[in-house]
């Protein structure tokens, strides 16, 4: 069983995994795995990214695909076939603080807000054939989010469906 924790860089799915782990849960690094896999294609100089082949990469990752849970973490983990997917969110204001911090210009602390804004990680995991969630982690500590984490586990989701989260009232602040 494989879940995707996924969301924009800066929502924090680094730091909840780092909790997960020490609860001792199964966590892959996806950006360390594609690396040591050589799974890294043509940089994007204009968004000063690299490409990744999304076929290779969901093969690559078969023998996770036990029955043992394994967490994949990364900003393109639900691009590949995932049981769930666990979105985490950053209210606008905090993310670019965040992002800020990390010594991110401008214009790459804009792209992210915005597309944090305009829900695109979480439309792009809803469109794959899994369940989503979303928690939101701009006043909640990694520990309480993997608090979360085992109540979906649990079976506990509806309070984590898609649509209590909007940051639309920030839209013409950062557009
Ligand atoms: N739950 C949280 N509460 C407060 N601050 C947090 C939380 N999670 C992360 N942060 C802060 O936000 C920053 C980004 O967190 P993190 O590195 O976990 O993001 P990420 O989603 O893994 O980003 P990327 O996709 O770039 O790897 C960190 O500097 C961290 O201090
Ligand atoms: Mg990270």
């Amino acid at each position: 069983m494989m879940i995707a924790i996924t969301g924009t860089p800066g929502t924090g799915k680094t730091h909840l995994s780092k909790e997960l782990t020490k609860r001792g849960y199964k966590v892959l690094d996806l950006n360390d795995h594609i690396r040591r896999n050589g799974l890294l294609e043509d940089k994007d100089e204009e968004r000063d990214t690299y490409c990744v082949d999304v076929d290779s990469l969901d093969i690559s990752l078969d023998e996770h695909r036990t029955k043992d849970l394994t967490f994949i973490e990364g900003h393109i983990s639900h691009c590949v076939s995932c049981d769930m997917a666990i979105v985490l969110r950053c209210s606008p204001d905090i993310l670019a603080e965040r992002l800020k911090c990390r010594g991110y210009s401008d214009g790459k602390v804009a792209e992210n807000v915005q597309a944090e804004i305009l829900d695109v990680i979480l439309c792009e995991a809803s469109e794959a054939d899994m369940p989503v969630y979303e928690l939101d982690s701009s006043d909640d500590s990694p520990e309480s989010i993997a608090d979360k984490v085992t109540d979906i586990l649990a079976g506990n989701t509806d309070k984590y469906r898609p649509g209590n989260i909007d940051w639309t009232g920030e839209l013409e602040k950062w557009f």
